[in-house]
């Protein structure tokens, strides 16, 4: 063999080295259905995913410079809001639901409890524009954004110049959504056949597939539909959920299925956040009767749980965190993005 040979398979190697410790900007698990995001619309980038972040850290997006949307979707508790069981807002608002969790968005057909919104790259727009949210107009946040520095540089690297726009910005948030990818429980490791339940979490799976999957199907754990799932309506909030959307009576307190991913940390629970925790969950759906009639064969109640069935399902429920991606570094404040920006917005104001 010539050493030219060897030098370039030496090369070859290293190149393929190198290019395997690239992440992937975005991977949907081999078992999972197709995304329903249409990437070709809005092609994710590492720069623009890079804006999304900041721009969704910032307080900036709000009329007060107040609130930014991780103030009421944190990184540590599946970006769901936990202070509160309703959301606070600009000037001490309240609103008039809990914050769910953010994660698998590209999966989702619609957004909201109610489903009000449709597409992903629209969604930052109902927080923004909320009076009791961060009550901006997109046209004045783009004029701010495009007096700060920073996001010159930032919008420079994304988009290829630095011009500002309603649609850029919410793309580039639409794209930080995107890459919130929750898929790596102890759950997943054991369907990967990686690792094993415990006999306890074994039962609770048995449970869960006999009682809760019809609506919070796997591997999401939501089958993205809308569902009554027994409640009394809130008399103060009076929300009548989905029937907002459709007006029709048969939609009447039917709430978007949440997804049970990460269930341990999301609290409240509920569209109203009206359970402080699982066990609370749990009593519900097994001593409960429905407060309207379910008119649906996927839930019967109350449910025959005895308490040592919800002890095992609840144990199972725990298998359901993914920690790495709660403490994802990639997801956290961007604090080297915006230092770095910062100081090339120095540079070229010199
Ligand atoms: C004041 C608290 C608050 C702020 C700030 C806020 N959100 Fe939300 N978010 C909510 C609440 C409450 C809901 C549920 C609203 C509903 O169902 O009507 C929600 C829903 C969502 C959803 C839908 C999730 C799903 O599964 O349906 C997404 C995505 C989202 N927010 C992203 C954002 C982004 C991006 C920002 C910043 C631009 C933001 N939020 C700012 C409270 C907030
Ligand atoms: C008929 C469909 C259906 C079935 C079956 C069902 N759920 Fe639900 N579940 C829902 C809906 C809809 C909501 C949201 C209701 C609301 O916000 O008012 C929900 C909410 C939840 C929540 C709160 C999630 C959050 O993020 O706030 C948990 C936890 C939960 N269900 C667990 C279970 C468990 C455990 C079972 C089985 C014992 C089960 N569910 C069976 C439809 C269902």
């Amino acid at each position: 063999m010539s050493k030219q040979f060897l030098l370039a398979a030496f090369i070859v190697i290293l190149l393929v080295a190198f290019r395997s410790r690239e992440k992937p900007l975005f991977v949907a698990p081999p078992s999972w259905p197709q995304p329903h995001y249409d990437f070709n619309e809005n092609p994710l980038t590492a720069s623009k995913i890079a804006l999304g972040r900041v721009l969704f850290y910032d307080p900036l997006l709000s009329a007060d410079s107040s609130t930014s949307c991780s103030s009421c979707h944190s990184s540590y508790t599946a970006f769901a809001h936990t202070d509160h069981a309703l959301s606070h807002g600009i000037h001490d608002s309240i609103g008039t639901r809990n914050a769910p969790a953010l994660m698998n968005l590209a999966w989702k057909k619609s957004l909201m409890w109610d489903g009000a919104v449709h597409h992903l790259d629209l969604q930052a727009l109902a927080p923004i524009a909320h009076p009791a949210e961060m009550g901006e107009e997109l046209q004045h946040l783009t004029l701010k954004l495009q007096s700060t520095g920073m996001y010159n540089v930032l919008f420079k690297n994304a988009f290829g110049d630095t011009l500002v726009t309603g649609e850029r910005t919410l793309k580039a948030i639409a794209q930080f959504m995107l890459v919130l990818v929750s898929a790596q429980s102890k759950y997943d490791s054991v369907m990967q056949g990686k690792t094993q339940f415990t006999l306890q979490e074994k039962k609770g799976y048995r449970l869960y597939q006999q009682h809760c999957s019809g609506c919070h199907a796997e591997p999401l754990f939501t089958n993205d539909e809308f569902a009554y799932n027994g409640l009394p309506a809130d008399p103060k909030l009076n929300d009548s959920g989905r029937m907002k959307i459709t007006g029709d009576p048969k939609d009447s307190l039917h709430f978007k299925v949440p997804t049970l991913r990460n269930i341990e940390v999301s609290y409240p629970y509920m569209h109203d956040g009206r359970f402080m925790n699982l066990t609370a969950v749990l009593k519900h759906y097994s001593t409960s009767a429905s407060a309207l009639p379910l008119n649906n064969p996927k839930l019967s109640l109350p449910l025959p749980l005895t308490p040592a069935d919800r002890v095992d399902l609840l144990a199972f429920l725990l298998t359901l965190t993914d920690k790495n991606f709660l403490f994802n570094p990639d997801f956290a404040y961007p604090k080297k993005i915006i230092e770095q920006a910062t100081k090339e917005s120095e540079r070229l104001r010199k």
